[in-house]
């Protein structure tokens, strides 16, 4: 059978792997592919010291790649909205099939690309946009395609995951681990987008689309970074049975579509709490199956090259089938607007410290303002001053509670006089 052959946009980290794994596997690649597959051109302006790139044709222009009519499959690894959104655009106008590990790009510019790719009647392929080597896509987009999903919740950011790992189990400091990451090739080009939750939020975003059939809405996705998580909290959430992880939660509620990425509490018993380093993990909940886990690599250079050739391979493997986006591109034919909930609007539990002075009613002063608003206390402790310098700290978690009642109830907290500059509040969730 022809073989398929594929043009390489960047060979950077994710690039680098790609054209490793696709060359040393190459035997297996196509027996699974029921064809060859053969690098027929690389693009990138820096060569990559771990990639021999042999008799492979490269070039410095991107736009070699896109417009050689020797290339069937053009695989955009450069990253960004840029020069990767005409690298994508480019290979469409110029009917090939794109795969992709681009998730700012998809979650931002998905539809129009999408729209485009049906237009020509390509295929336009993104597994490894979504936590790194597992292949959550094709589990959800195929695989959970009975169901109705009820909600789904995942550590997509392997750099963040390994910087609360290491906060925890090692003592590190935030700034040295981030910078182990970056040398171990896990963080984005800017390392703000893995600390501060956009690249989760880009990653759940995607997965919500696929998951509910809702068109892609980055920018309705609630986001809060890791930044602020201190090694006290991190102490307090094993005392109390729980681990503090970036998750991405996405719910399907009588009101509307939860998408939020904030640091989370988890009760230490959920297997997903336990989900250490660079590892990702995505728990998605369906009617008929019931909870699903998938767990693996979610950055770096080969556990993403995997992704990424599946997808190469998928597309190989159809490549005669006459409508050959079989799966649609988000998984569903018809897409529902379905309202995305503000983040005043959603319902989860709380963990509360709040610094006080050290003396008689504040506690209850607290309690009754939770109680006048509806929120159950469900576990409480009372750390002593360490030292005459130091005040008291309250540590609460709440049952179930809607946010604006939470933000309410803050504000009251913190007016009292008793109460010492601001409450940290973590959300709790326990996924079941
Ligand atoms: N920076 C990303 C992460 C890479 O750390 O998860 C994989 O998408």
């Amino acid at each position: 059978m022809k073989p398929v052959k594929v043009g390489i946009c960047g060979l950077g980290t994710v690039g680098g792997g790609t054209f490793n794994v696709l060359t040393r596997n190459a035997k297996d690649i196509a027996r699974r592919a029921g064809r060859e597959i053969i690098i027929e051109q690389v693009a990138t302006r820096h060569p990559n010291p771990n990639v021999d790139t042999g008799t492979v044709a490269v070039t410095d222009d991107v736009k070699n790649v896109y417009t050689n009519p020797e290339i069937d499959v053009v695989v955009e690894l450069i990253g960004g909205y840029t020069i990767a959104k005409d690298v994508v655009l480019g290979a469409i106008e110029n009917g090939k099939h794109v795969v992709t590990a681009n998730k700012a790009l998809i979650a931002v510019h998905g539809d129009e690309i999408f729209a485009a790719a049906e237009a020509k009647g390509v295929s336009v392929m993104y597994e490894a946009a979504v936590a790194g080597g597992i292949p959550v896509i094709k589990a959800v987009r195929e695989g959970l395609a009975a169901n109705r999903i009820n909600w789904l919740a995942g550590i997509i950011n392997g750099t963040g995951n390994f910087i609360l790992t290491e906060m925890r189990d090692k003592g590190r400091d935030f700034a040295d681990v981030l910078a182990e990451a970056q040398a171990l090739g896990y963080a984005e080009a800017d390392p703000t987008f893995d600390v501060e939750g956009i690249d989760a939020a880009h990653k759940l975003t995607i997965l919500s689309s696929i998951a509910y059939g809702i068109p892609l809405q980055f920018e309705r996705c609630y986001t809060e970074g890791i930044s602020k998580v201190t090694p006290e909290d991190v102490e307090y959430a094993d005392e109390l049975g729980y681990r503090i992880k970036h998750l991405g939660v996405s719910r399907r509620t009588e009101r509307g579509i939860d998408l939020r990425v904030h640091p989370t509490m988890i009760p230490v018993g959920r297997p997903i709490a336990t989900v250490d380093g660079v590892l990702n993990a995505v728990m998605v909940n369906g009617d008929a199956v019931g909870d699903t886990l998938y767990v693996g690599a979610g950055a770096g250079a080969e556990p993403t090259a995997s992704a990424v050739v599946a997808d190469i391979v998928d597309i190989a493997r159809g490549y005669d089938a006459p409508a050959h986006a079989s799966v649609n591109h988000l998984a569903f034919d018809k897409i529902e607007d379905v309202q995305v909930l503000p983040i005043e609007e959603i319902e989860t539990a709380y963990y509360l410290r709040l610094q006080v002075e050290d003396k008689a009613g504040v506690l209850a002063s607290v309690a009754t303002i939770l109680s006048e608003r509806g929120i159950n206390i469900e576990a409480l402790i009372q750390k002593e001053p360490k030292s005459e310098e130091t005040k008291a700290q309250i540590i609460l978690l709440t049952h179930k509670v809607m946010e604006k009642q939470m933000n309410d109830a803050i504000t009251a907290i913190e007016a009292l006089s008793s109460t010492v500059g601001s409450v940290t509040r973590i959300r709790v969730e326990h996924l079941n």
